[in-house]
């Protein structure tokens, strides 16, 4: 059962300089104990969709379409409701969340709060026990909740990052890009422990990595952005392995190996830059650095179509034997 559900989310920004609508039209949905990896490049629309799931987005943003956490559309309830959803319900690992830790206060207090706020029922005693449950759960020595954060390393703090996101035991739990500042090593075990986790709580995941190969090994689906919307869904080694849309296909090859060097995500070989939200092209968004382009794709915007079992593409060559 979907416990994460966008039904065509658009979110534009308003800025002196016009509207920047910086998602157009995403639709989504994560099953519980399903793992989904979102990826695209930078600017394409993540962080910002990402925000829509717990209405964190700027007052200068706009966001239309519905976003079901658990069948409730957060972007029409109530205050009062959405700060019940927020941690209950749904919670977020923010890009560059490491830094968010309070420096002067030590860990099991900052794990403690958010449990004692949301949970009427939860006294001093319980709230610490089930953080040191949580802290165990992570892969972390009970005694850590005594550290400072700048006790323990990069990895470690990630780990407290996610036990935070799972003190109110969340259905969704969202993972913007949760792994970019660590070692490959200690990512590929941060990721492992979230799909754990994930399983054993029945928690649908959403995984924000640029590392394709990181999502290819860890998500069961993985949805590729450009321009604010999804240009390809699928399952995740399939996707990579066979991509339908032109520019999953030009990512894929930047990662060619997957399971040796990586290196960091640079799409080789695909000429120019992404778009800016305010200024994109006619017809498909991708068409002008597109190797496979014809004439129709400056002109026409082709939507998501089936594009095998369980995928969907956004190309023109899709369903016509080009694909
Ligand atoms: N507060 C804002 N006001 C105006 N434009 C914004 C705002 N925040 C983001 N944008 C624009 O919206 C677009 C999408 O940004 P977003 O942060 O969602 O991208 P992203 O895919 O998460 O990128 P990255 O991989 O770099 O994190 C970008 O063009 C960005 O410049
Ligand atoms: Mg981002």
């Amino acid at each position: 059962m979907a416990v994460l559900e966008l039904r065509d989310v658009h979110l534009t920004y308003r800025t002196a300089q016009g509207p920047v609508p910086a998602v157009r039209g995403v639709d989504l949905s994560v099953d519980g104990g399903e793992v989904l990896g979102l990826a695209g490049e930078s600017g394409c629309g993540k962080s910002s969709l990402v925000a829509s799931v717990l209405r964190l987005q700027p007052r200068s943003a706009t966001v239309t379409g519905q976003v079901l956490v658990g069948g409730e559309n957060v972007q029409t309830m109530s205050w009062r409701r959405l700060r019940a959803v927020r941690w209950g319900e749904a919670a977020v690992v923010f890009q560059g969340a490491l830094h968010s830790l309070n420096p002067i206060q030590r860990i099991g207090r900052q794990l403690v709060e958010p449990i004692l706020l949301h949970d009427s029922a939860a006294t001093p005693r319980t709230a610490a026990d089930k953080v040191a449950g949580l802290l165990a759960q992570v892969g972390l020595p009970e005694t850590h909740a005594d550290s400072y954060p700048h006790q323990l390393s990069g990895g470690q703090k990630q780990r407290v990052m996610i036990a935070l996101a799972l003190t109110c035991d969340p259905q969704v739990l969202i993972a913007d890009e949760p792994t970019t500042a660590l070692d490959v090593m200690v990512q590929a075990q941060v990721l492992e422990l979230l799909v754990g986790i994930a399983r054993q709580r029945g928690m649908g995941v959403v995984i924000i990595s640029h590392d394709l190969s990181v999502l290819a090994t860890t998500c069961h689906r993985v949805a590729v952005m450009y321009a604010g919307r999804v240009v390809e869904l699928g399952p995740a080694q399939e996707l990579f392995e066979h991509a339908r849309h032109p520019y999953v296909r030009a990512l894929a090859r930047a990662f060619p190996t997957i399971g040796e060097a990586r290196s960091r995500y640079a799409p080789a070989g695909l000429p120019g830059d992404p778009p800016f939200p305010d200024r994109l092209p006619s017809g498909c968004p991708f068409h002008p650095r597109c190797a496979d382009a014809v004439d129709e794709c400056s002109s026409v915007d082709v939507r998501l179509r089936p594009a095998g079992p369980g995928r969907v593409a956004a190309c023109v060559h899709v369903g016509a034997g080009v694909g």
